[in-house]
């Protein structure tokens, strides 16, 4: 070969992760949303554009400098190169952190057990990374789970084993079998993933008792819980909400997984992981996951950007520290779609959710969640992405085929409606489109 020419490499050359479907399952899905812009998307999860407010990023900058200078005494020039210099690799609004989950959450930490990471994906990645020490090492994540960790889990090869969910939102008898399956196999179950509060994408959540039978099993098998809460705070009943795992946490059990993508802007990449649980060092030094974490963290991505931070700083700042009172119209938003979008369905498939199939009329069947943005949807046919490409393109709606949330290739008959990023009006018209979807799909394989 000579030195002028082109070297190609092929994907097999590359890490094994590469062109599996859990990395390439969110590009498809972008990609179908670009090729029909016009369709209504009831796809994705993002947070609803119009609370977008350019000129609100100016101010919670300003006042989180504000916050240096005055609240913690900072020089101008120390708070100058604090902003703009690379910085602490655990992140520099970790206070403000801490203080939003003690006064949200009831959760009591360390602002030294926190990393402040490039978004709750970041996070994922640092944990899985730490946790993957060998090839014995496996983890466990309840199913139907979010397709961004199961791609991180590959990136780090750390095989993912599927706990059943359930209608409880995770089945303990399963989680059990599971652990123990592993175990009798050599194998090292090192934790298990979950999202307890309007999971993505199953829309389910675990109720406080079973919350706390969790955290007895977890303490009884010897395994750690992360927890991911990206939707905790949409809940749209008035009551209180169920308190997060590591509220519950007295044993250091859990990993707390946090995002600011949903809460205040997807757009800073934002997120943070809390990880109290003591780690032994060389010479018996002990130190928090954290600063194992925010080892690993130096050589991905140095920093999370100060600038970033700031702005998400800036806006804990100007709600006293509390994301339940800066989310007062997101929730109320979220809240009012999410019933649009139960009613909607109701009048389109007037059998009810729970009526048996007829054999002229198979039933089509949804969740009703109790907040968050996911509703998942049922039907008498598999759910592939050819039909997604079908319904994007001679229906003009858009969705999510559940099987990307699984981690086989088994046919699943389910799809995930999502009520973030629509009005309500676009909801009525993306649900008279995929009723005709699905009235044409029975019928052609009914006929
Ligand atoms: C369950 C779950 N975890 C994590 C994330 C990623 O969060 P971030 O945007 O902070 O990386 C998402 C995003 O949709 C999610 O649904």
């Amino acid at each position: 070969m000579s030195a002028a020419e082109p070297v190609d490499l092929t994907v097999a050359d590359l890490h094994p992760a590469l062109g599996d479907p859990a990395l390439t399952s969110m590009n498809f899905l972008n990609e179908v949303s670009e090729r029909y812009p016009a369709a209504v998307s009831l796809a994705a999860g993002r947070p609803y554009e119009e609370f977008f407010d350019l000129a609100a990023v100016h101010r919670h900058l300003d006042t989180f400098h504000r916050h240096l200078v005055d609240d913690l005494g900072h020089r101008p020039e120390q708070a100058r190169r604090l902003l703009l210099q690379y910085g602490r690799t655990k992140g520099i609004v970790h206070h403000l952190i801490a203080r939003n989950l003690a006064v949200d959450e009831g959760i009591t930490v360390d602002p030294e057990e926190l990393v402040v990471t490039v978004g709750c994906q970041e996070a994922m990645f640092l944990v899985l990374r730490a946790l993957r020490a060998g090839p014995a090492d496996v983890l466990l994540a309840v199913a139907p789970t979010y397709v961004g960790l199961t791609g991180a889990a590959r990136l780090v090869d750390l095989p993912v084993w599927p706990v059943a969910g359930g209608s409880a939102g995770v089945d303990l008898a399963d989680l059990a079998a599971q652990v123990h399956r592993a175990r009798a196999a050599g194998l090292r179950p090192r934790a298990c993933y979950l999202m307890p509060d309007f999971a993505n994408p199953s829309g389910v959540s675990i109720d406080t008792a079973h919350r706390q039978r969790l955290l007895d099993l977890a303490a009884q098998e010897d395994l750690l819980l992360l927890e991911d809460n990206p939707y905790g705070l949409f809940h749209s009943d008035d009551g209180p909400r169920p308190p997060t795992l590591k509220a519950l946490d007295t044993g250091r059990r859990v990993v707390y997984l946090g995002s600011f993508a949903k809460t205040v802007l997807p757009g800073a990449r934002v997120g943070y992981v809390v990880a109290d649980q003591r780690v032994v060092g060389p010479g018996g030094r002990v130190g928090p996951l954290a600063d194992q974490l925010a080892m690993i963290k130096s050589m991905v991505t140095v920093n999370t950007s100060p600038i970033a931070q700031a702005v998400i700083g800036g806006r804990l700042l100007e709600h006293g520290c509390s994301l339940v009172a800066a989310n007062t119209r997101e929730r109320s938003a979220y809240t009012r779609n999410l019933r649009h979008l139960v009613a909607g369905l109701a009048r389109r498939f007037p059998a009810l959710p729970d009526q048996p199939d007829l054999p002229d009329r198979p039933a089509v069947r949804w969740t009703v969640p109790a907040g968050g943005f996911f509703v998942v949807v049922t039907v008498p046919f598999p759910v592939d992405d050819a039909l997604l490409d079908r319904s994007g393109r001679d229906y003009g709606v858009l969705w999510t085929p559940m099987a990307h949330f699984y981690d086989d290739t088994a046919p699943v008959h389910a799809l995930r409606l999502s009520v973030s990023a629509v009005t309500p009006e676009q909801i009525d018209v993306g649900l008279d489109r995929l009723a005709a979807l699905i009235t044409d799909e029975v019928a052609r394989r009914v006929g």
